[in-house]
C-alpha cells in the first residue's frame, strides 16, 4: 500500500547517493565536509551541481576560492564522513581533530583526503541561490579513481566491501552498493 511521504523526507527517495567529501583550500586554510547533494548535469563540458549550505565554513572557502575535490571515501572512512559532516571548520581545525592525510592535487588547490577511491577536482563555474541550499556548479577539470575499484563503471568487487563507494540513506544509516548485474532487453 502506498503511503505519503512528509516533504521534508523527500530528498531521501532520491537516496542512496554517493558520499563525497568535500575538501577546499583559501588562503592557507583547507577544511573538509561531508556532501552528499552533488550529481552530474552535464557530460561537456563534465559538470556537476553541488548544494551546500550557507551556514557551512565550507561555502564560504567554496565562493572565495572557486575549487574543490570531491573525495569519494569507502567504507573505512564511514566515521570520518559523520564526523566531517557534523564538526564544522569555523569551530575547529578537522584537518588536526580528524589527522586527514592530505595529498596533492593535479588541477587544484584544494587538497585530496588519503584512501578515497575516487577524487574529482573541480572549479566552481556558476552559482544559484534557488531555496535555502546554493548551488554551486562545479566543472570537473580532472577526475582519478583506483583501478580496483572503477573501470569504465563501479566494479563492485565481490567479497570486497571496501572497493565500493559509500552511499547515504540519512540519518546515520550507509549502505554499499551490493549487486551488479547487466541487463539485456528482449527483441520485441
Ligand atoms: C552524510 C552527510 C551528508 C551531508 N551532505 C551535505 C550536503 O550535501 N550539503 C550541505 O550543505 N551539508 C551537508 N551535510 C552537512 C555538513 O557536512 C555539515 O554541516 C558540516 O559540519 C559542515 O562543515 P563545515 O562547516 O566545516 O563546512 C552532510 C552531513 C552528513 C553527515
Amino acid at each position: 500500500m502506498l503511503r505519503e511521504i512528509p516533504l521534508d523526507l523527500v530528498h531521501r527517495l532520491l537516496a542512496p547517493k554517493p558520499v563525497c567529501l568535500l575538501t577546499t583550500r583559501c588562503k592557507g586554510r583547507v577544511n573538509a565536509m561531508t556532501a552528499v547533494w552533488a550529481g552530474p548535469i552535464s557530460l561537456e563540458p563534465p559538470l556537476i551541481a553541488l548544494a551546500v549550505h550557507p551556514a557551512r565554513y565550507t561555502h564560504d572557502l567554496l565562493a572565495r576560492s572557486e575549487e574543490c575535490v570531491l573525495n569519494i571515501p569507502a567504507r573505512p572512512q564511514a566515521e570520518l564522513a559523520l564526523k566531517l559532516g557534523s564538526i564544522s571548520g569555523a569551530d575547529e581545525d578537522k584537518v588536526a581533530t580528524c589527522k586527514l592525510q592530505l595529498s596533492s592535487p593535479q588541477r587544484v588547490e584544494a587538497p585530496r583526503i588519503d584512501g578515497c577511491l575516487a577524487y574529482l577536482e573541480c572549479a566552481v563555474v556558476e552559482r544559484l541561490a534557488p531555496g535555502d541550499h546554493t548551488l554551486f556548479v562545479l566543472q570537473v577539470v580532472g577526475a582519478w579513481a583506483e583501478g580496483e575499484a572503477f573501470g569504465e563503471t563501479w566494479l563492485l568487487p565481490e567479497g570486497n566491501d571496501d572497493l565500493a563507494p559509500m552511499v547515504y540513506l540519512g540519518g546515520r544509516e550507509f549502505a554499499i552498493p551490493g549487486k551488479r548485474w547487466s541487463q539485456s532487453i528482449e527483441p520485441g
